[in-house]
Protein backbone atom coordinates (compact mmCIF):
# COMPACT_ATOMS: atom_id res chain seq x y z
CA UNK A 1 0.00 0.00 0.00
CA UNK A 2 0.92 3.07 -0.99
CA UNK A 3 1.96 5.27 2.22
CA UNK A 4 0.75 9.31 1.97
CA UNK A 5 2.09 10.67 4.63
CA UNK A 6 5.14 13.68 3.51
CA UNK A 7 3.96 16.84 4.91
CA UNK A 8 5.60 20.24 4.00
CA UNK A 9 5.38 23.03 6.21
CA UNK A 10 5.64 26.43 4.50
CA UNK A 11 6.73 29.94 6.32
CA UNK A 12 6.57 33.12 4.77
CA UNK A 13 7.66 36.55 4.92
CA UNK A 14 9.22 37.72 8.33
CA UNK A 15 8.45 33.92 10.14
CA UNK A 16 12.35 33.74 10.49
CA UNK A 17 12.44 36.43 12.73
CA UNK A 18 9.95 34.59 15.38
CA UNK A 19 12.05 35.37 19.01
CA UNK A 20 11.90 38.70 17.95
CA UNK A 21 8.58 39.94 17.06
CA UNK A 22 6.00 40.75 19.66
CA UNK A 23 6.06 38.03 22.22
CA UNK A 24 2.16 38.94 22.86
CA UNK A 25 1.54 37.52 19.23
CA UNK A 26 3.74 35.18 18.66
CA UNK A 27 5.20 33.67 21.66
CA UNK A 28 8.99 33.93 22.19
CA UNK A 29 9.91 30.63 20.02
CA UNK A 30 12.01 30.81 17.59
CA UNK A 31 11.20 29.08 14.10
CA UNK A 32 13.93 26.52 14.73
CA UNK A 33 11.89 25.64 17.86
CA UNK A 34 8.84 25.79 16.11
CA UNK A 35 9.54 23.57 13.38
CA UNK A 36 11.09 20.77 16.27
CA UNK A 37 8.22 21.26 17.68
CA UNK A 38 6.16 20.63 14.46
CA UNK A 39 8.16 17.48 13.68
CA UNK A 40 7.98 15.73 17.21
CA UNK A 41 4.18 16.69 16.95
CA UNK A 42 3.83 14.95 13.01
CA UNK A 43 6.06 11.88 14.11
CA UNK A 44 3.06 11.12 16.60
CA UNK A 45 0.93 11.09 13.94
CA UNK A 46 3.10 8.56 11.40
CA UNK A 47 3.54 11.53 8.95
CA UNK A 48 7.00 13.32 8.02
CA UNK A 49 7.54 16.91 7.96
CA UNK A 50 9.76 19.38 5.51
CA UNK A 51 10.12 22.49 5.97
CA UNK A 52 10.77 25.70 3.94
CA UNK A 53 10.58 29.39 4.74
CA UNK A 54 11.44 32.73 2.60
CA UNK A 55 11.31 36.08 3.16
CA UNK A 56 11.28 36.27 -1.11
CA UNK A 57 7.41 36.03 -2.53
CA UNK A 58 8.91 34.28 -6.06
CA UNK A 59 10.45 31.70 -3.53
CA UNK A 60 7.54 31.14 -1.89
CA UNK A 61 5.48 30.63 -5.06
CA UNK A 62 8.64 28.72 -6.71
CA UNK A 63 8.85 26.34 -3.87
CA UNK A 64 4.82 25.87 -4.35
CA UNK A 65 5.69 24.91 -7.74
CA UNK A 66 7.78 22.13 -7.32
CA UNK A 67 5.78 20.80 -4.71
CA UNK A 68 3.35 18.02 -6.86
CA UNK A 69 5.41 15.17 -6.79
CA UNK A 70 7.78 15.56 -2.96
CA UNK A 71 4.35 15.68 -0.74
CA UNK A 72 1.11 14.20 0.37
CA UNK A 73 -0.16 17.61 2.19
CA UNK A 74 0.57 21.36 2.77
CA UNK A 75 0.49 23.63 5.90
CA UNK A 76 1.35 27.10 5.19
CA UNK A 77 1.80 30.45 6.90
CA UNK A 78 2.43 33.08 4.47
CA UNK A 79 2.92 35.75 7.28
CA UNK A 80 1.55 39.03 5.87
CA UNK A 81 1.26 37.51 2.05
CA UNK A 82 -1.83 35.65 3.59
CA UNK A 83 -4.31 39.31 3.24
CA UNK A 84 -3.04 40.13 -0.08
CA UNK A 85 -0.56 37.55 -2.14
CA UNK A 86 -2.73 36.87 -5.89
CA UNK A 87 0.19 35.61 -6.79
CA UNK A 88 0.74 32.57 -3.95
CA UNK A 89 -3.08 31.46 -4.54
CA UNK A 90 -2.58 31.09 -7.63
CA UNK A 91 0.48 28.98 -6.91
CA UNK A 92 -1.46 27.22 -3.97
CA UNK A 93 -3.87 26.09 -6.47
CA UNK A 94 -1.91 24.66 -8.88
CA UNK A 95 -0.72 22.46 -6.48
CA UNK A 96 -3.66 20.48 -5.58
CA UNK A 97 -2.71 18.85 -2.38
CA UNK A 98 -4.70 18.96 0.67
CA UNK A 99 -3.77 22.38 2.47
CA UNK A 100 -3.99 23.96 6.29
CA UNK A 101 -3.59 27.95 6.65
CA UNK A 102 -2.38 28.21 10.39
CA UNK A 103 -1.37 31.72 12.05
CA UNK A 104 0.43 32.09 15.58
CA UNK A 105 -1.56 34.68 16.30
CA UNK A 106 -5.51 35.62 16.53
CA UNK A 107 -5.72 37.18 13.04
CA UNK A 108 -9.59 37.94 13.54
CA UNK A 109 -8.93 40.02 16.30
CA UNK A 110 -5.88 42.26 15.42
CA UNK A 111 -5.84 45.03 12.63
CA UNK A 112 -9.00 44.57 10.24
CA UNK A 113 -6.54 43.99 7.11
CA UNK A 114 -5.67 40.73 9.03
CA UNK A 115 -9.17 39.57 9.01
CA UNK A 116 -8.50 39.01 5.20
CA UNK A 117 -7.20 35.90 3.68
CA UNK A 118 -6.84 35.25 -0.01
CA UNK A 119 -5.83 31.52 -0.06
CA UNK A 120 -8.66 30.12 2.81
CA UNK A 121 -11.42 29.00 0.42
CA UNK A 122 -8.35 26.79 -1.15
CA UNK A 123 -7.55 25.39 2.08
CA UNK A 124 -9.49 22.58 4.28
CA UNK A 125 -8.93 24.14 6.95
CA UNK A 126 -7.94 27.58 8.90
CA UNK A 127 -6.01 27.68 12.35
CA UNK A 128 -5.26 30.87 14.06
CA UNK A 129 -5.15 32.37 17.55
CA UNK A 130 -3.80 28.97 19.22
CA UNK A 131 -0.11 29.55 18.70
CA UNK A 132 2.01 26.90 18.11
CA UNK A 133 -0.65 24.13 19.01
CA UNK A 134 -2.67 25.04 15.98
CA UNK A 135 0.10 22.91 13.68
CA UNK A 136 -0.99 20.00 15.65
CA UNK A 137 -4.00 20.99 14.97
CA UNK A 138 -3.64 21.76 11.56
CA UNK A 139 -1.37 18.22 11.25
CA UNK A 140 -4.49 16.57 13.02
CA UNK A 141 -6.83 17.85 9.79
CA UNK A 142 -4.01 16.22 7.38
CA UNK A 143 -3.53 13.07 9.19
CA UNK A 144 -7.39 12.69 8.94
CA UNK A 145 -7.78 13.55 5.44
CA UNK A 146 -4.84 11.56 3.97
CA UNK A 147 -6.04 8.56 5.71
CA UNK A 148 -9.43 8.39 4.07
CA UNK A 149 -8.10 9.46 1.22
CA UNK A 150 -5.98 5.85 0.62
C1 LIG B 1 0.75 35.63 10.98
C2 LIG B 1 -0.27 36.79 10.99
C3 LIG B 1 0.03 37.78 9.90
O1 LIG B 1 -0.94 38.83 9.91
C4 LIG B 1 1.40 38.40 10.12
O2 LIG B 1 1.69 39.31 9.07
C5 LIG B 1 2.46 37.37 10.28
C6 LIG B 1 2.17 36.16 11.02
C7 LIG B 1 0.55 34.71 12.19
O3 LIG B 1 1.15 33.63 12.21
O4 LIG B 1 -0.16 35.07 13.14
O5 LIG B 1 3.59 37.58 9.87
O6 LIG B 1 0.57 34.87 9.81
Amino acid sequence: MEVRNRIEVMHGVNLDQLGRRDPDHYGSFTLTELEMGISEAAAELGLATRFFQSNHEGAFVEHLHGLNEMADGLILNPGAWTHYSYAIRDALELTQLPAVEVHLSNVDEREPFRRESVITDLCRARVAGRGRDGYREALGVLAEELASAV
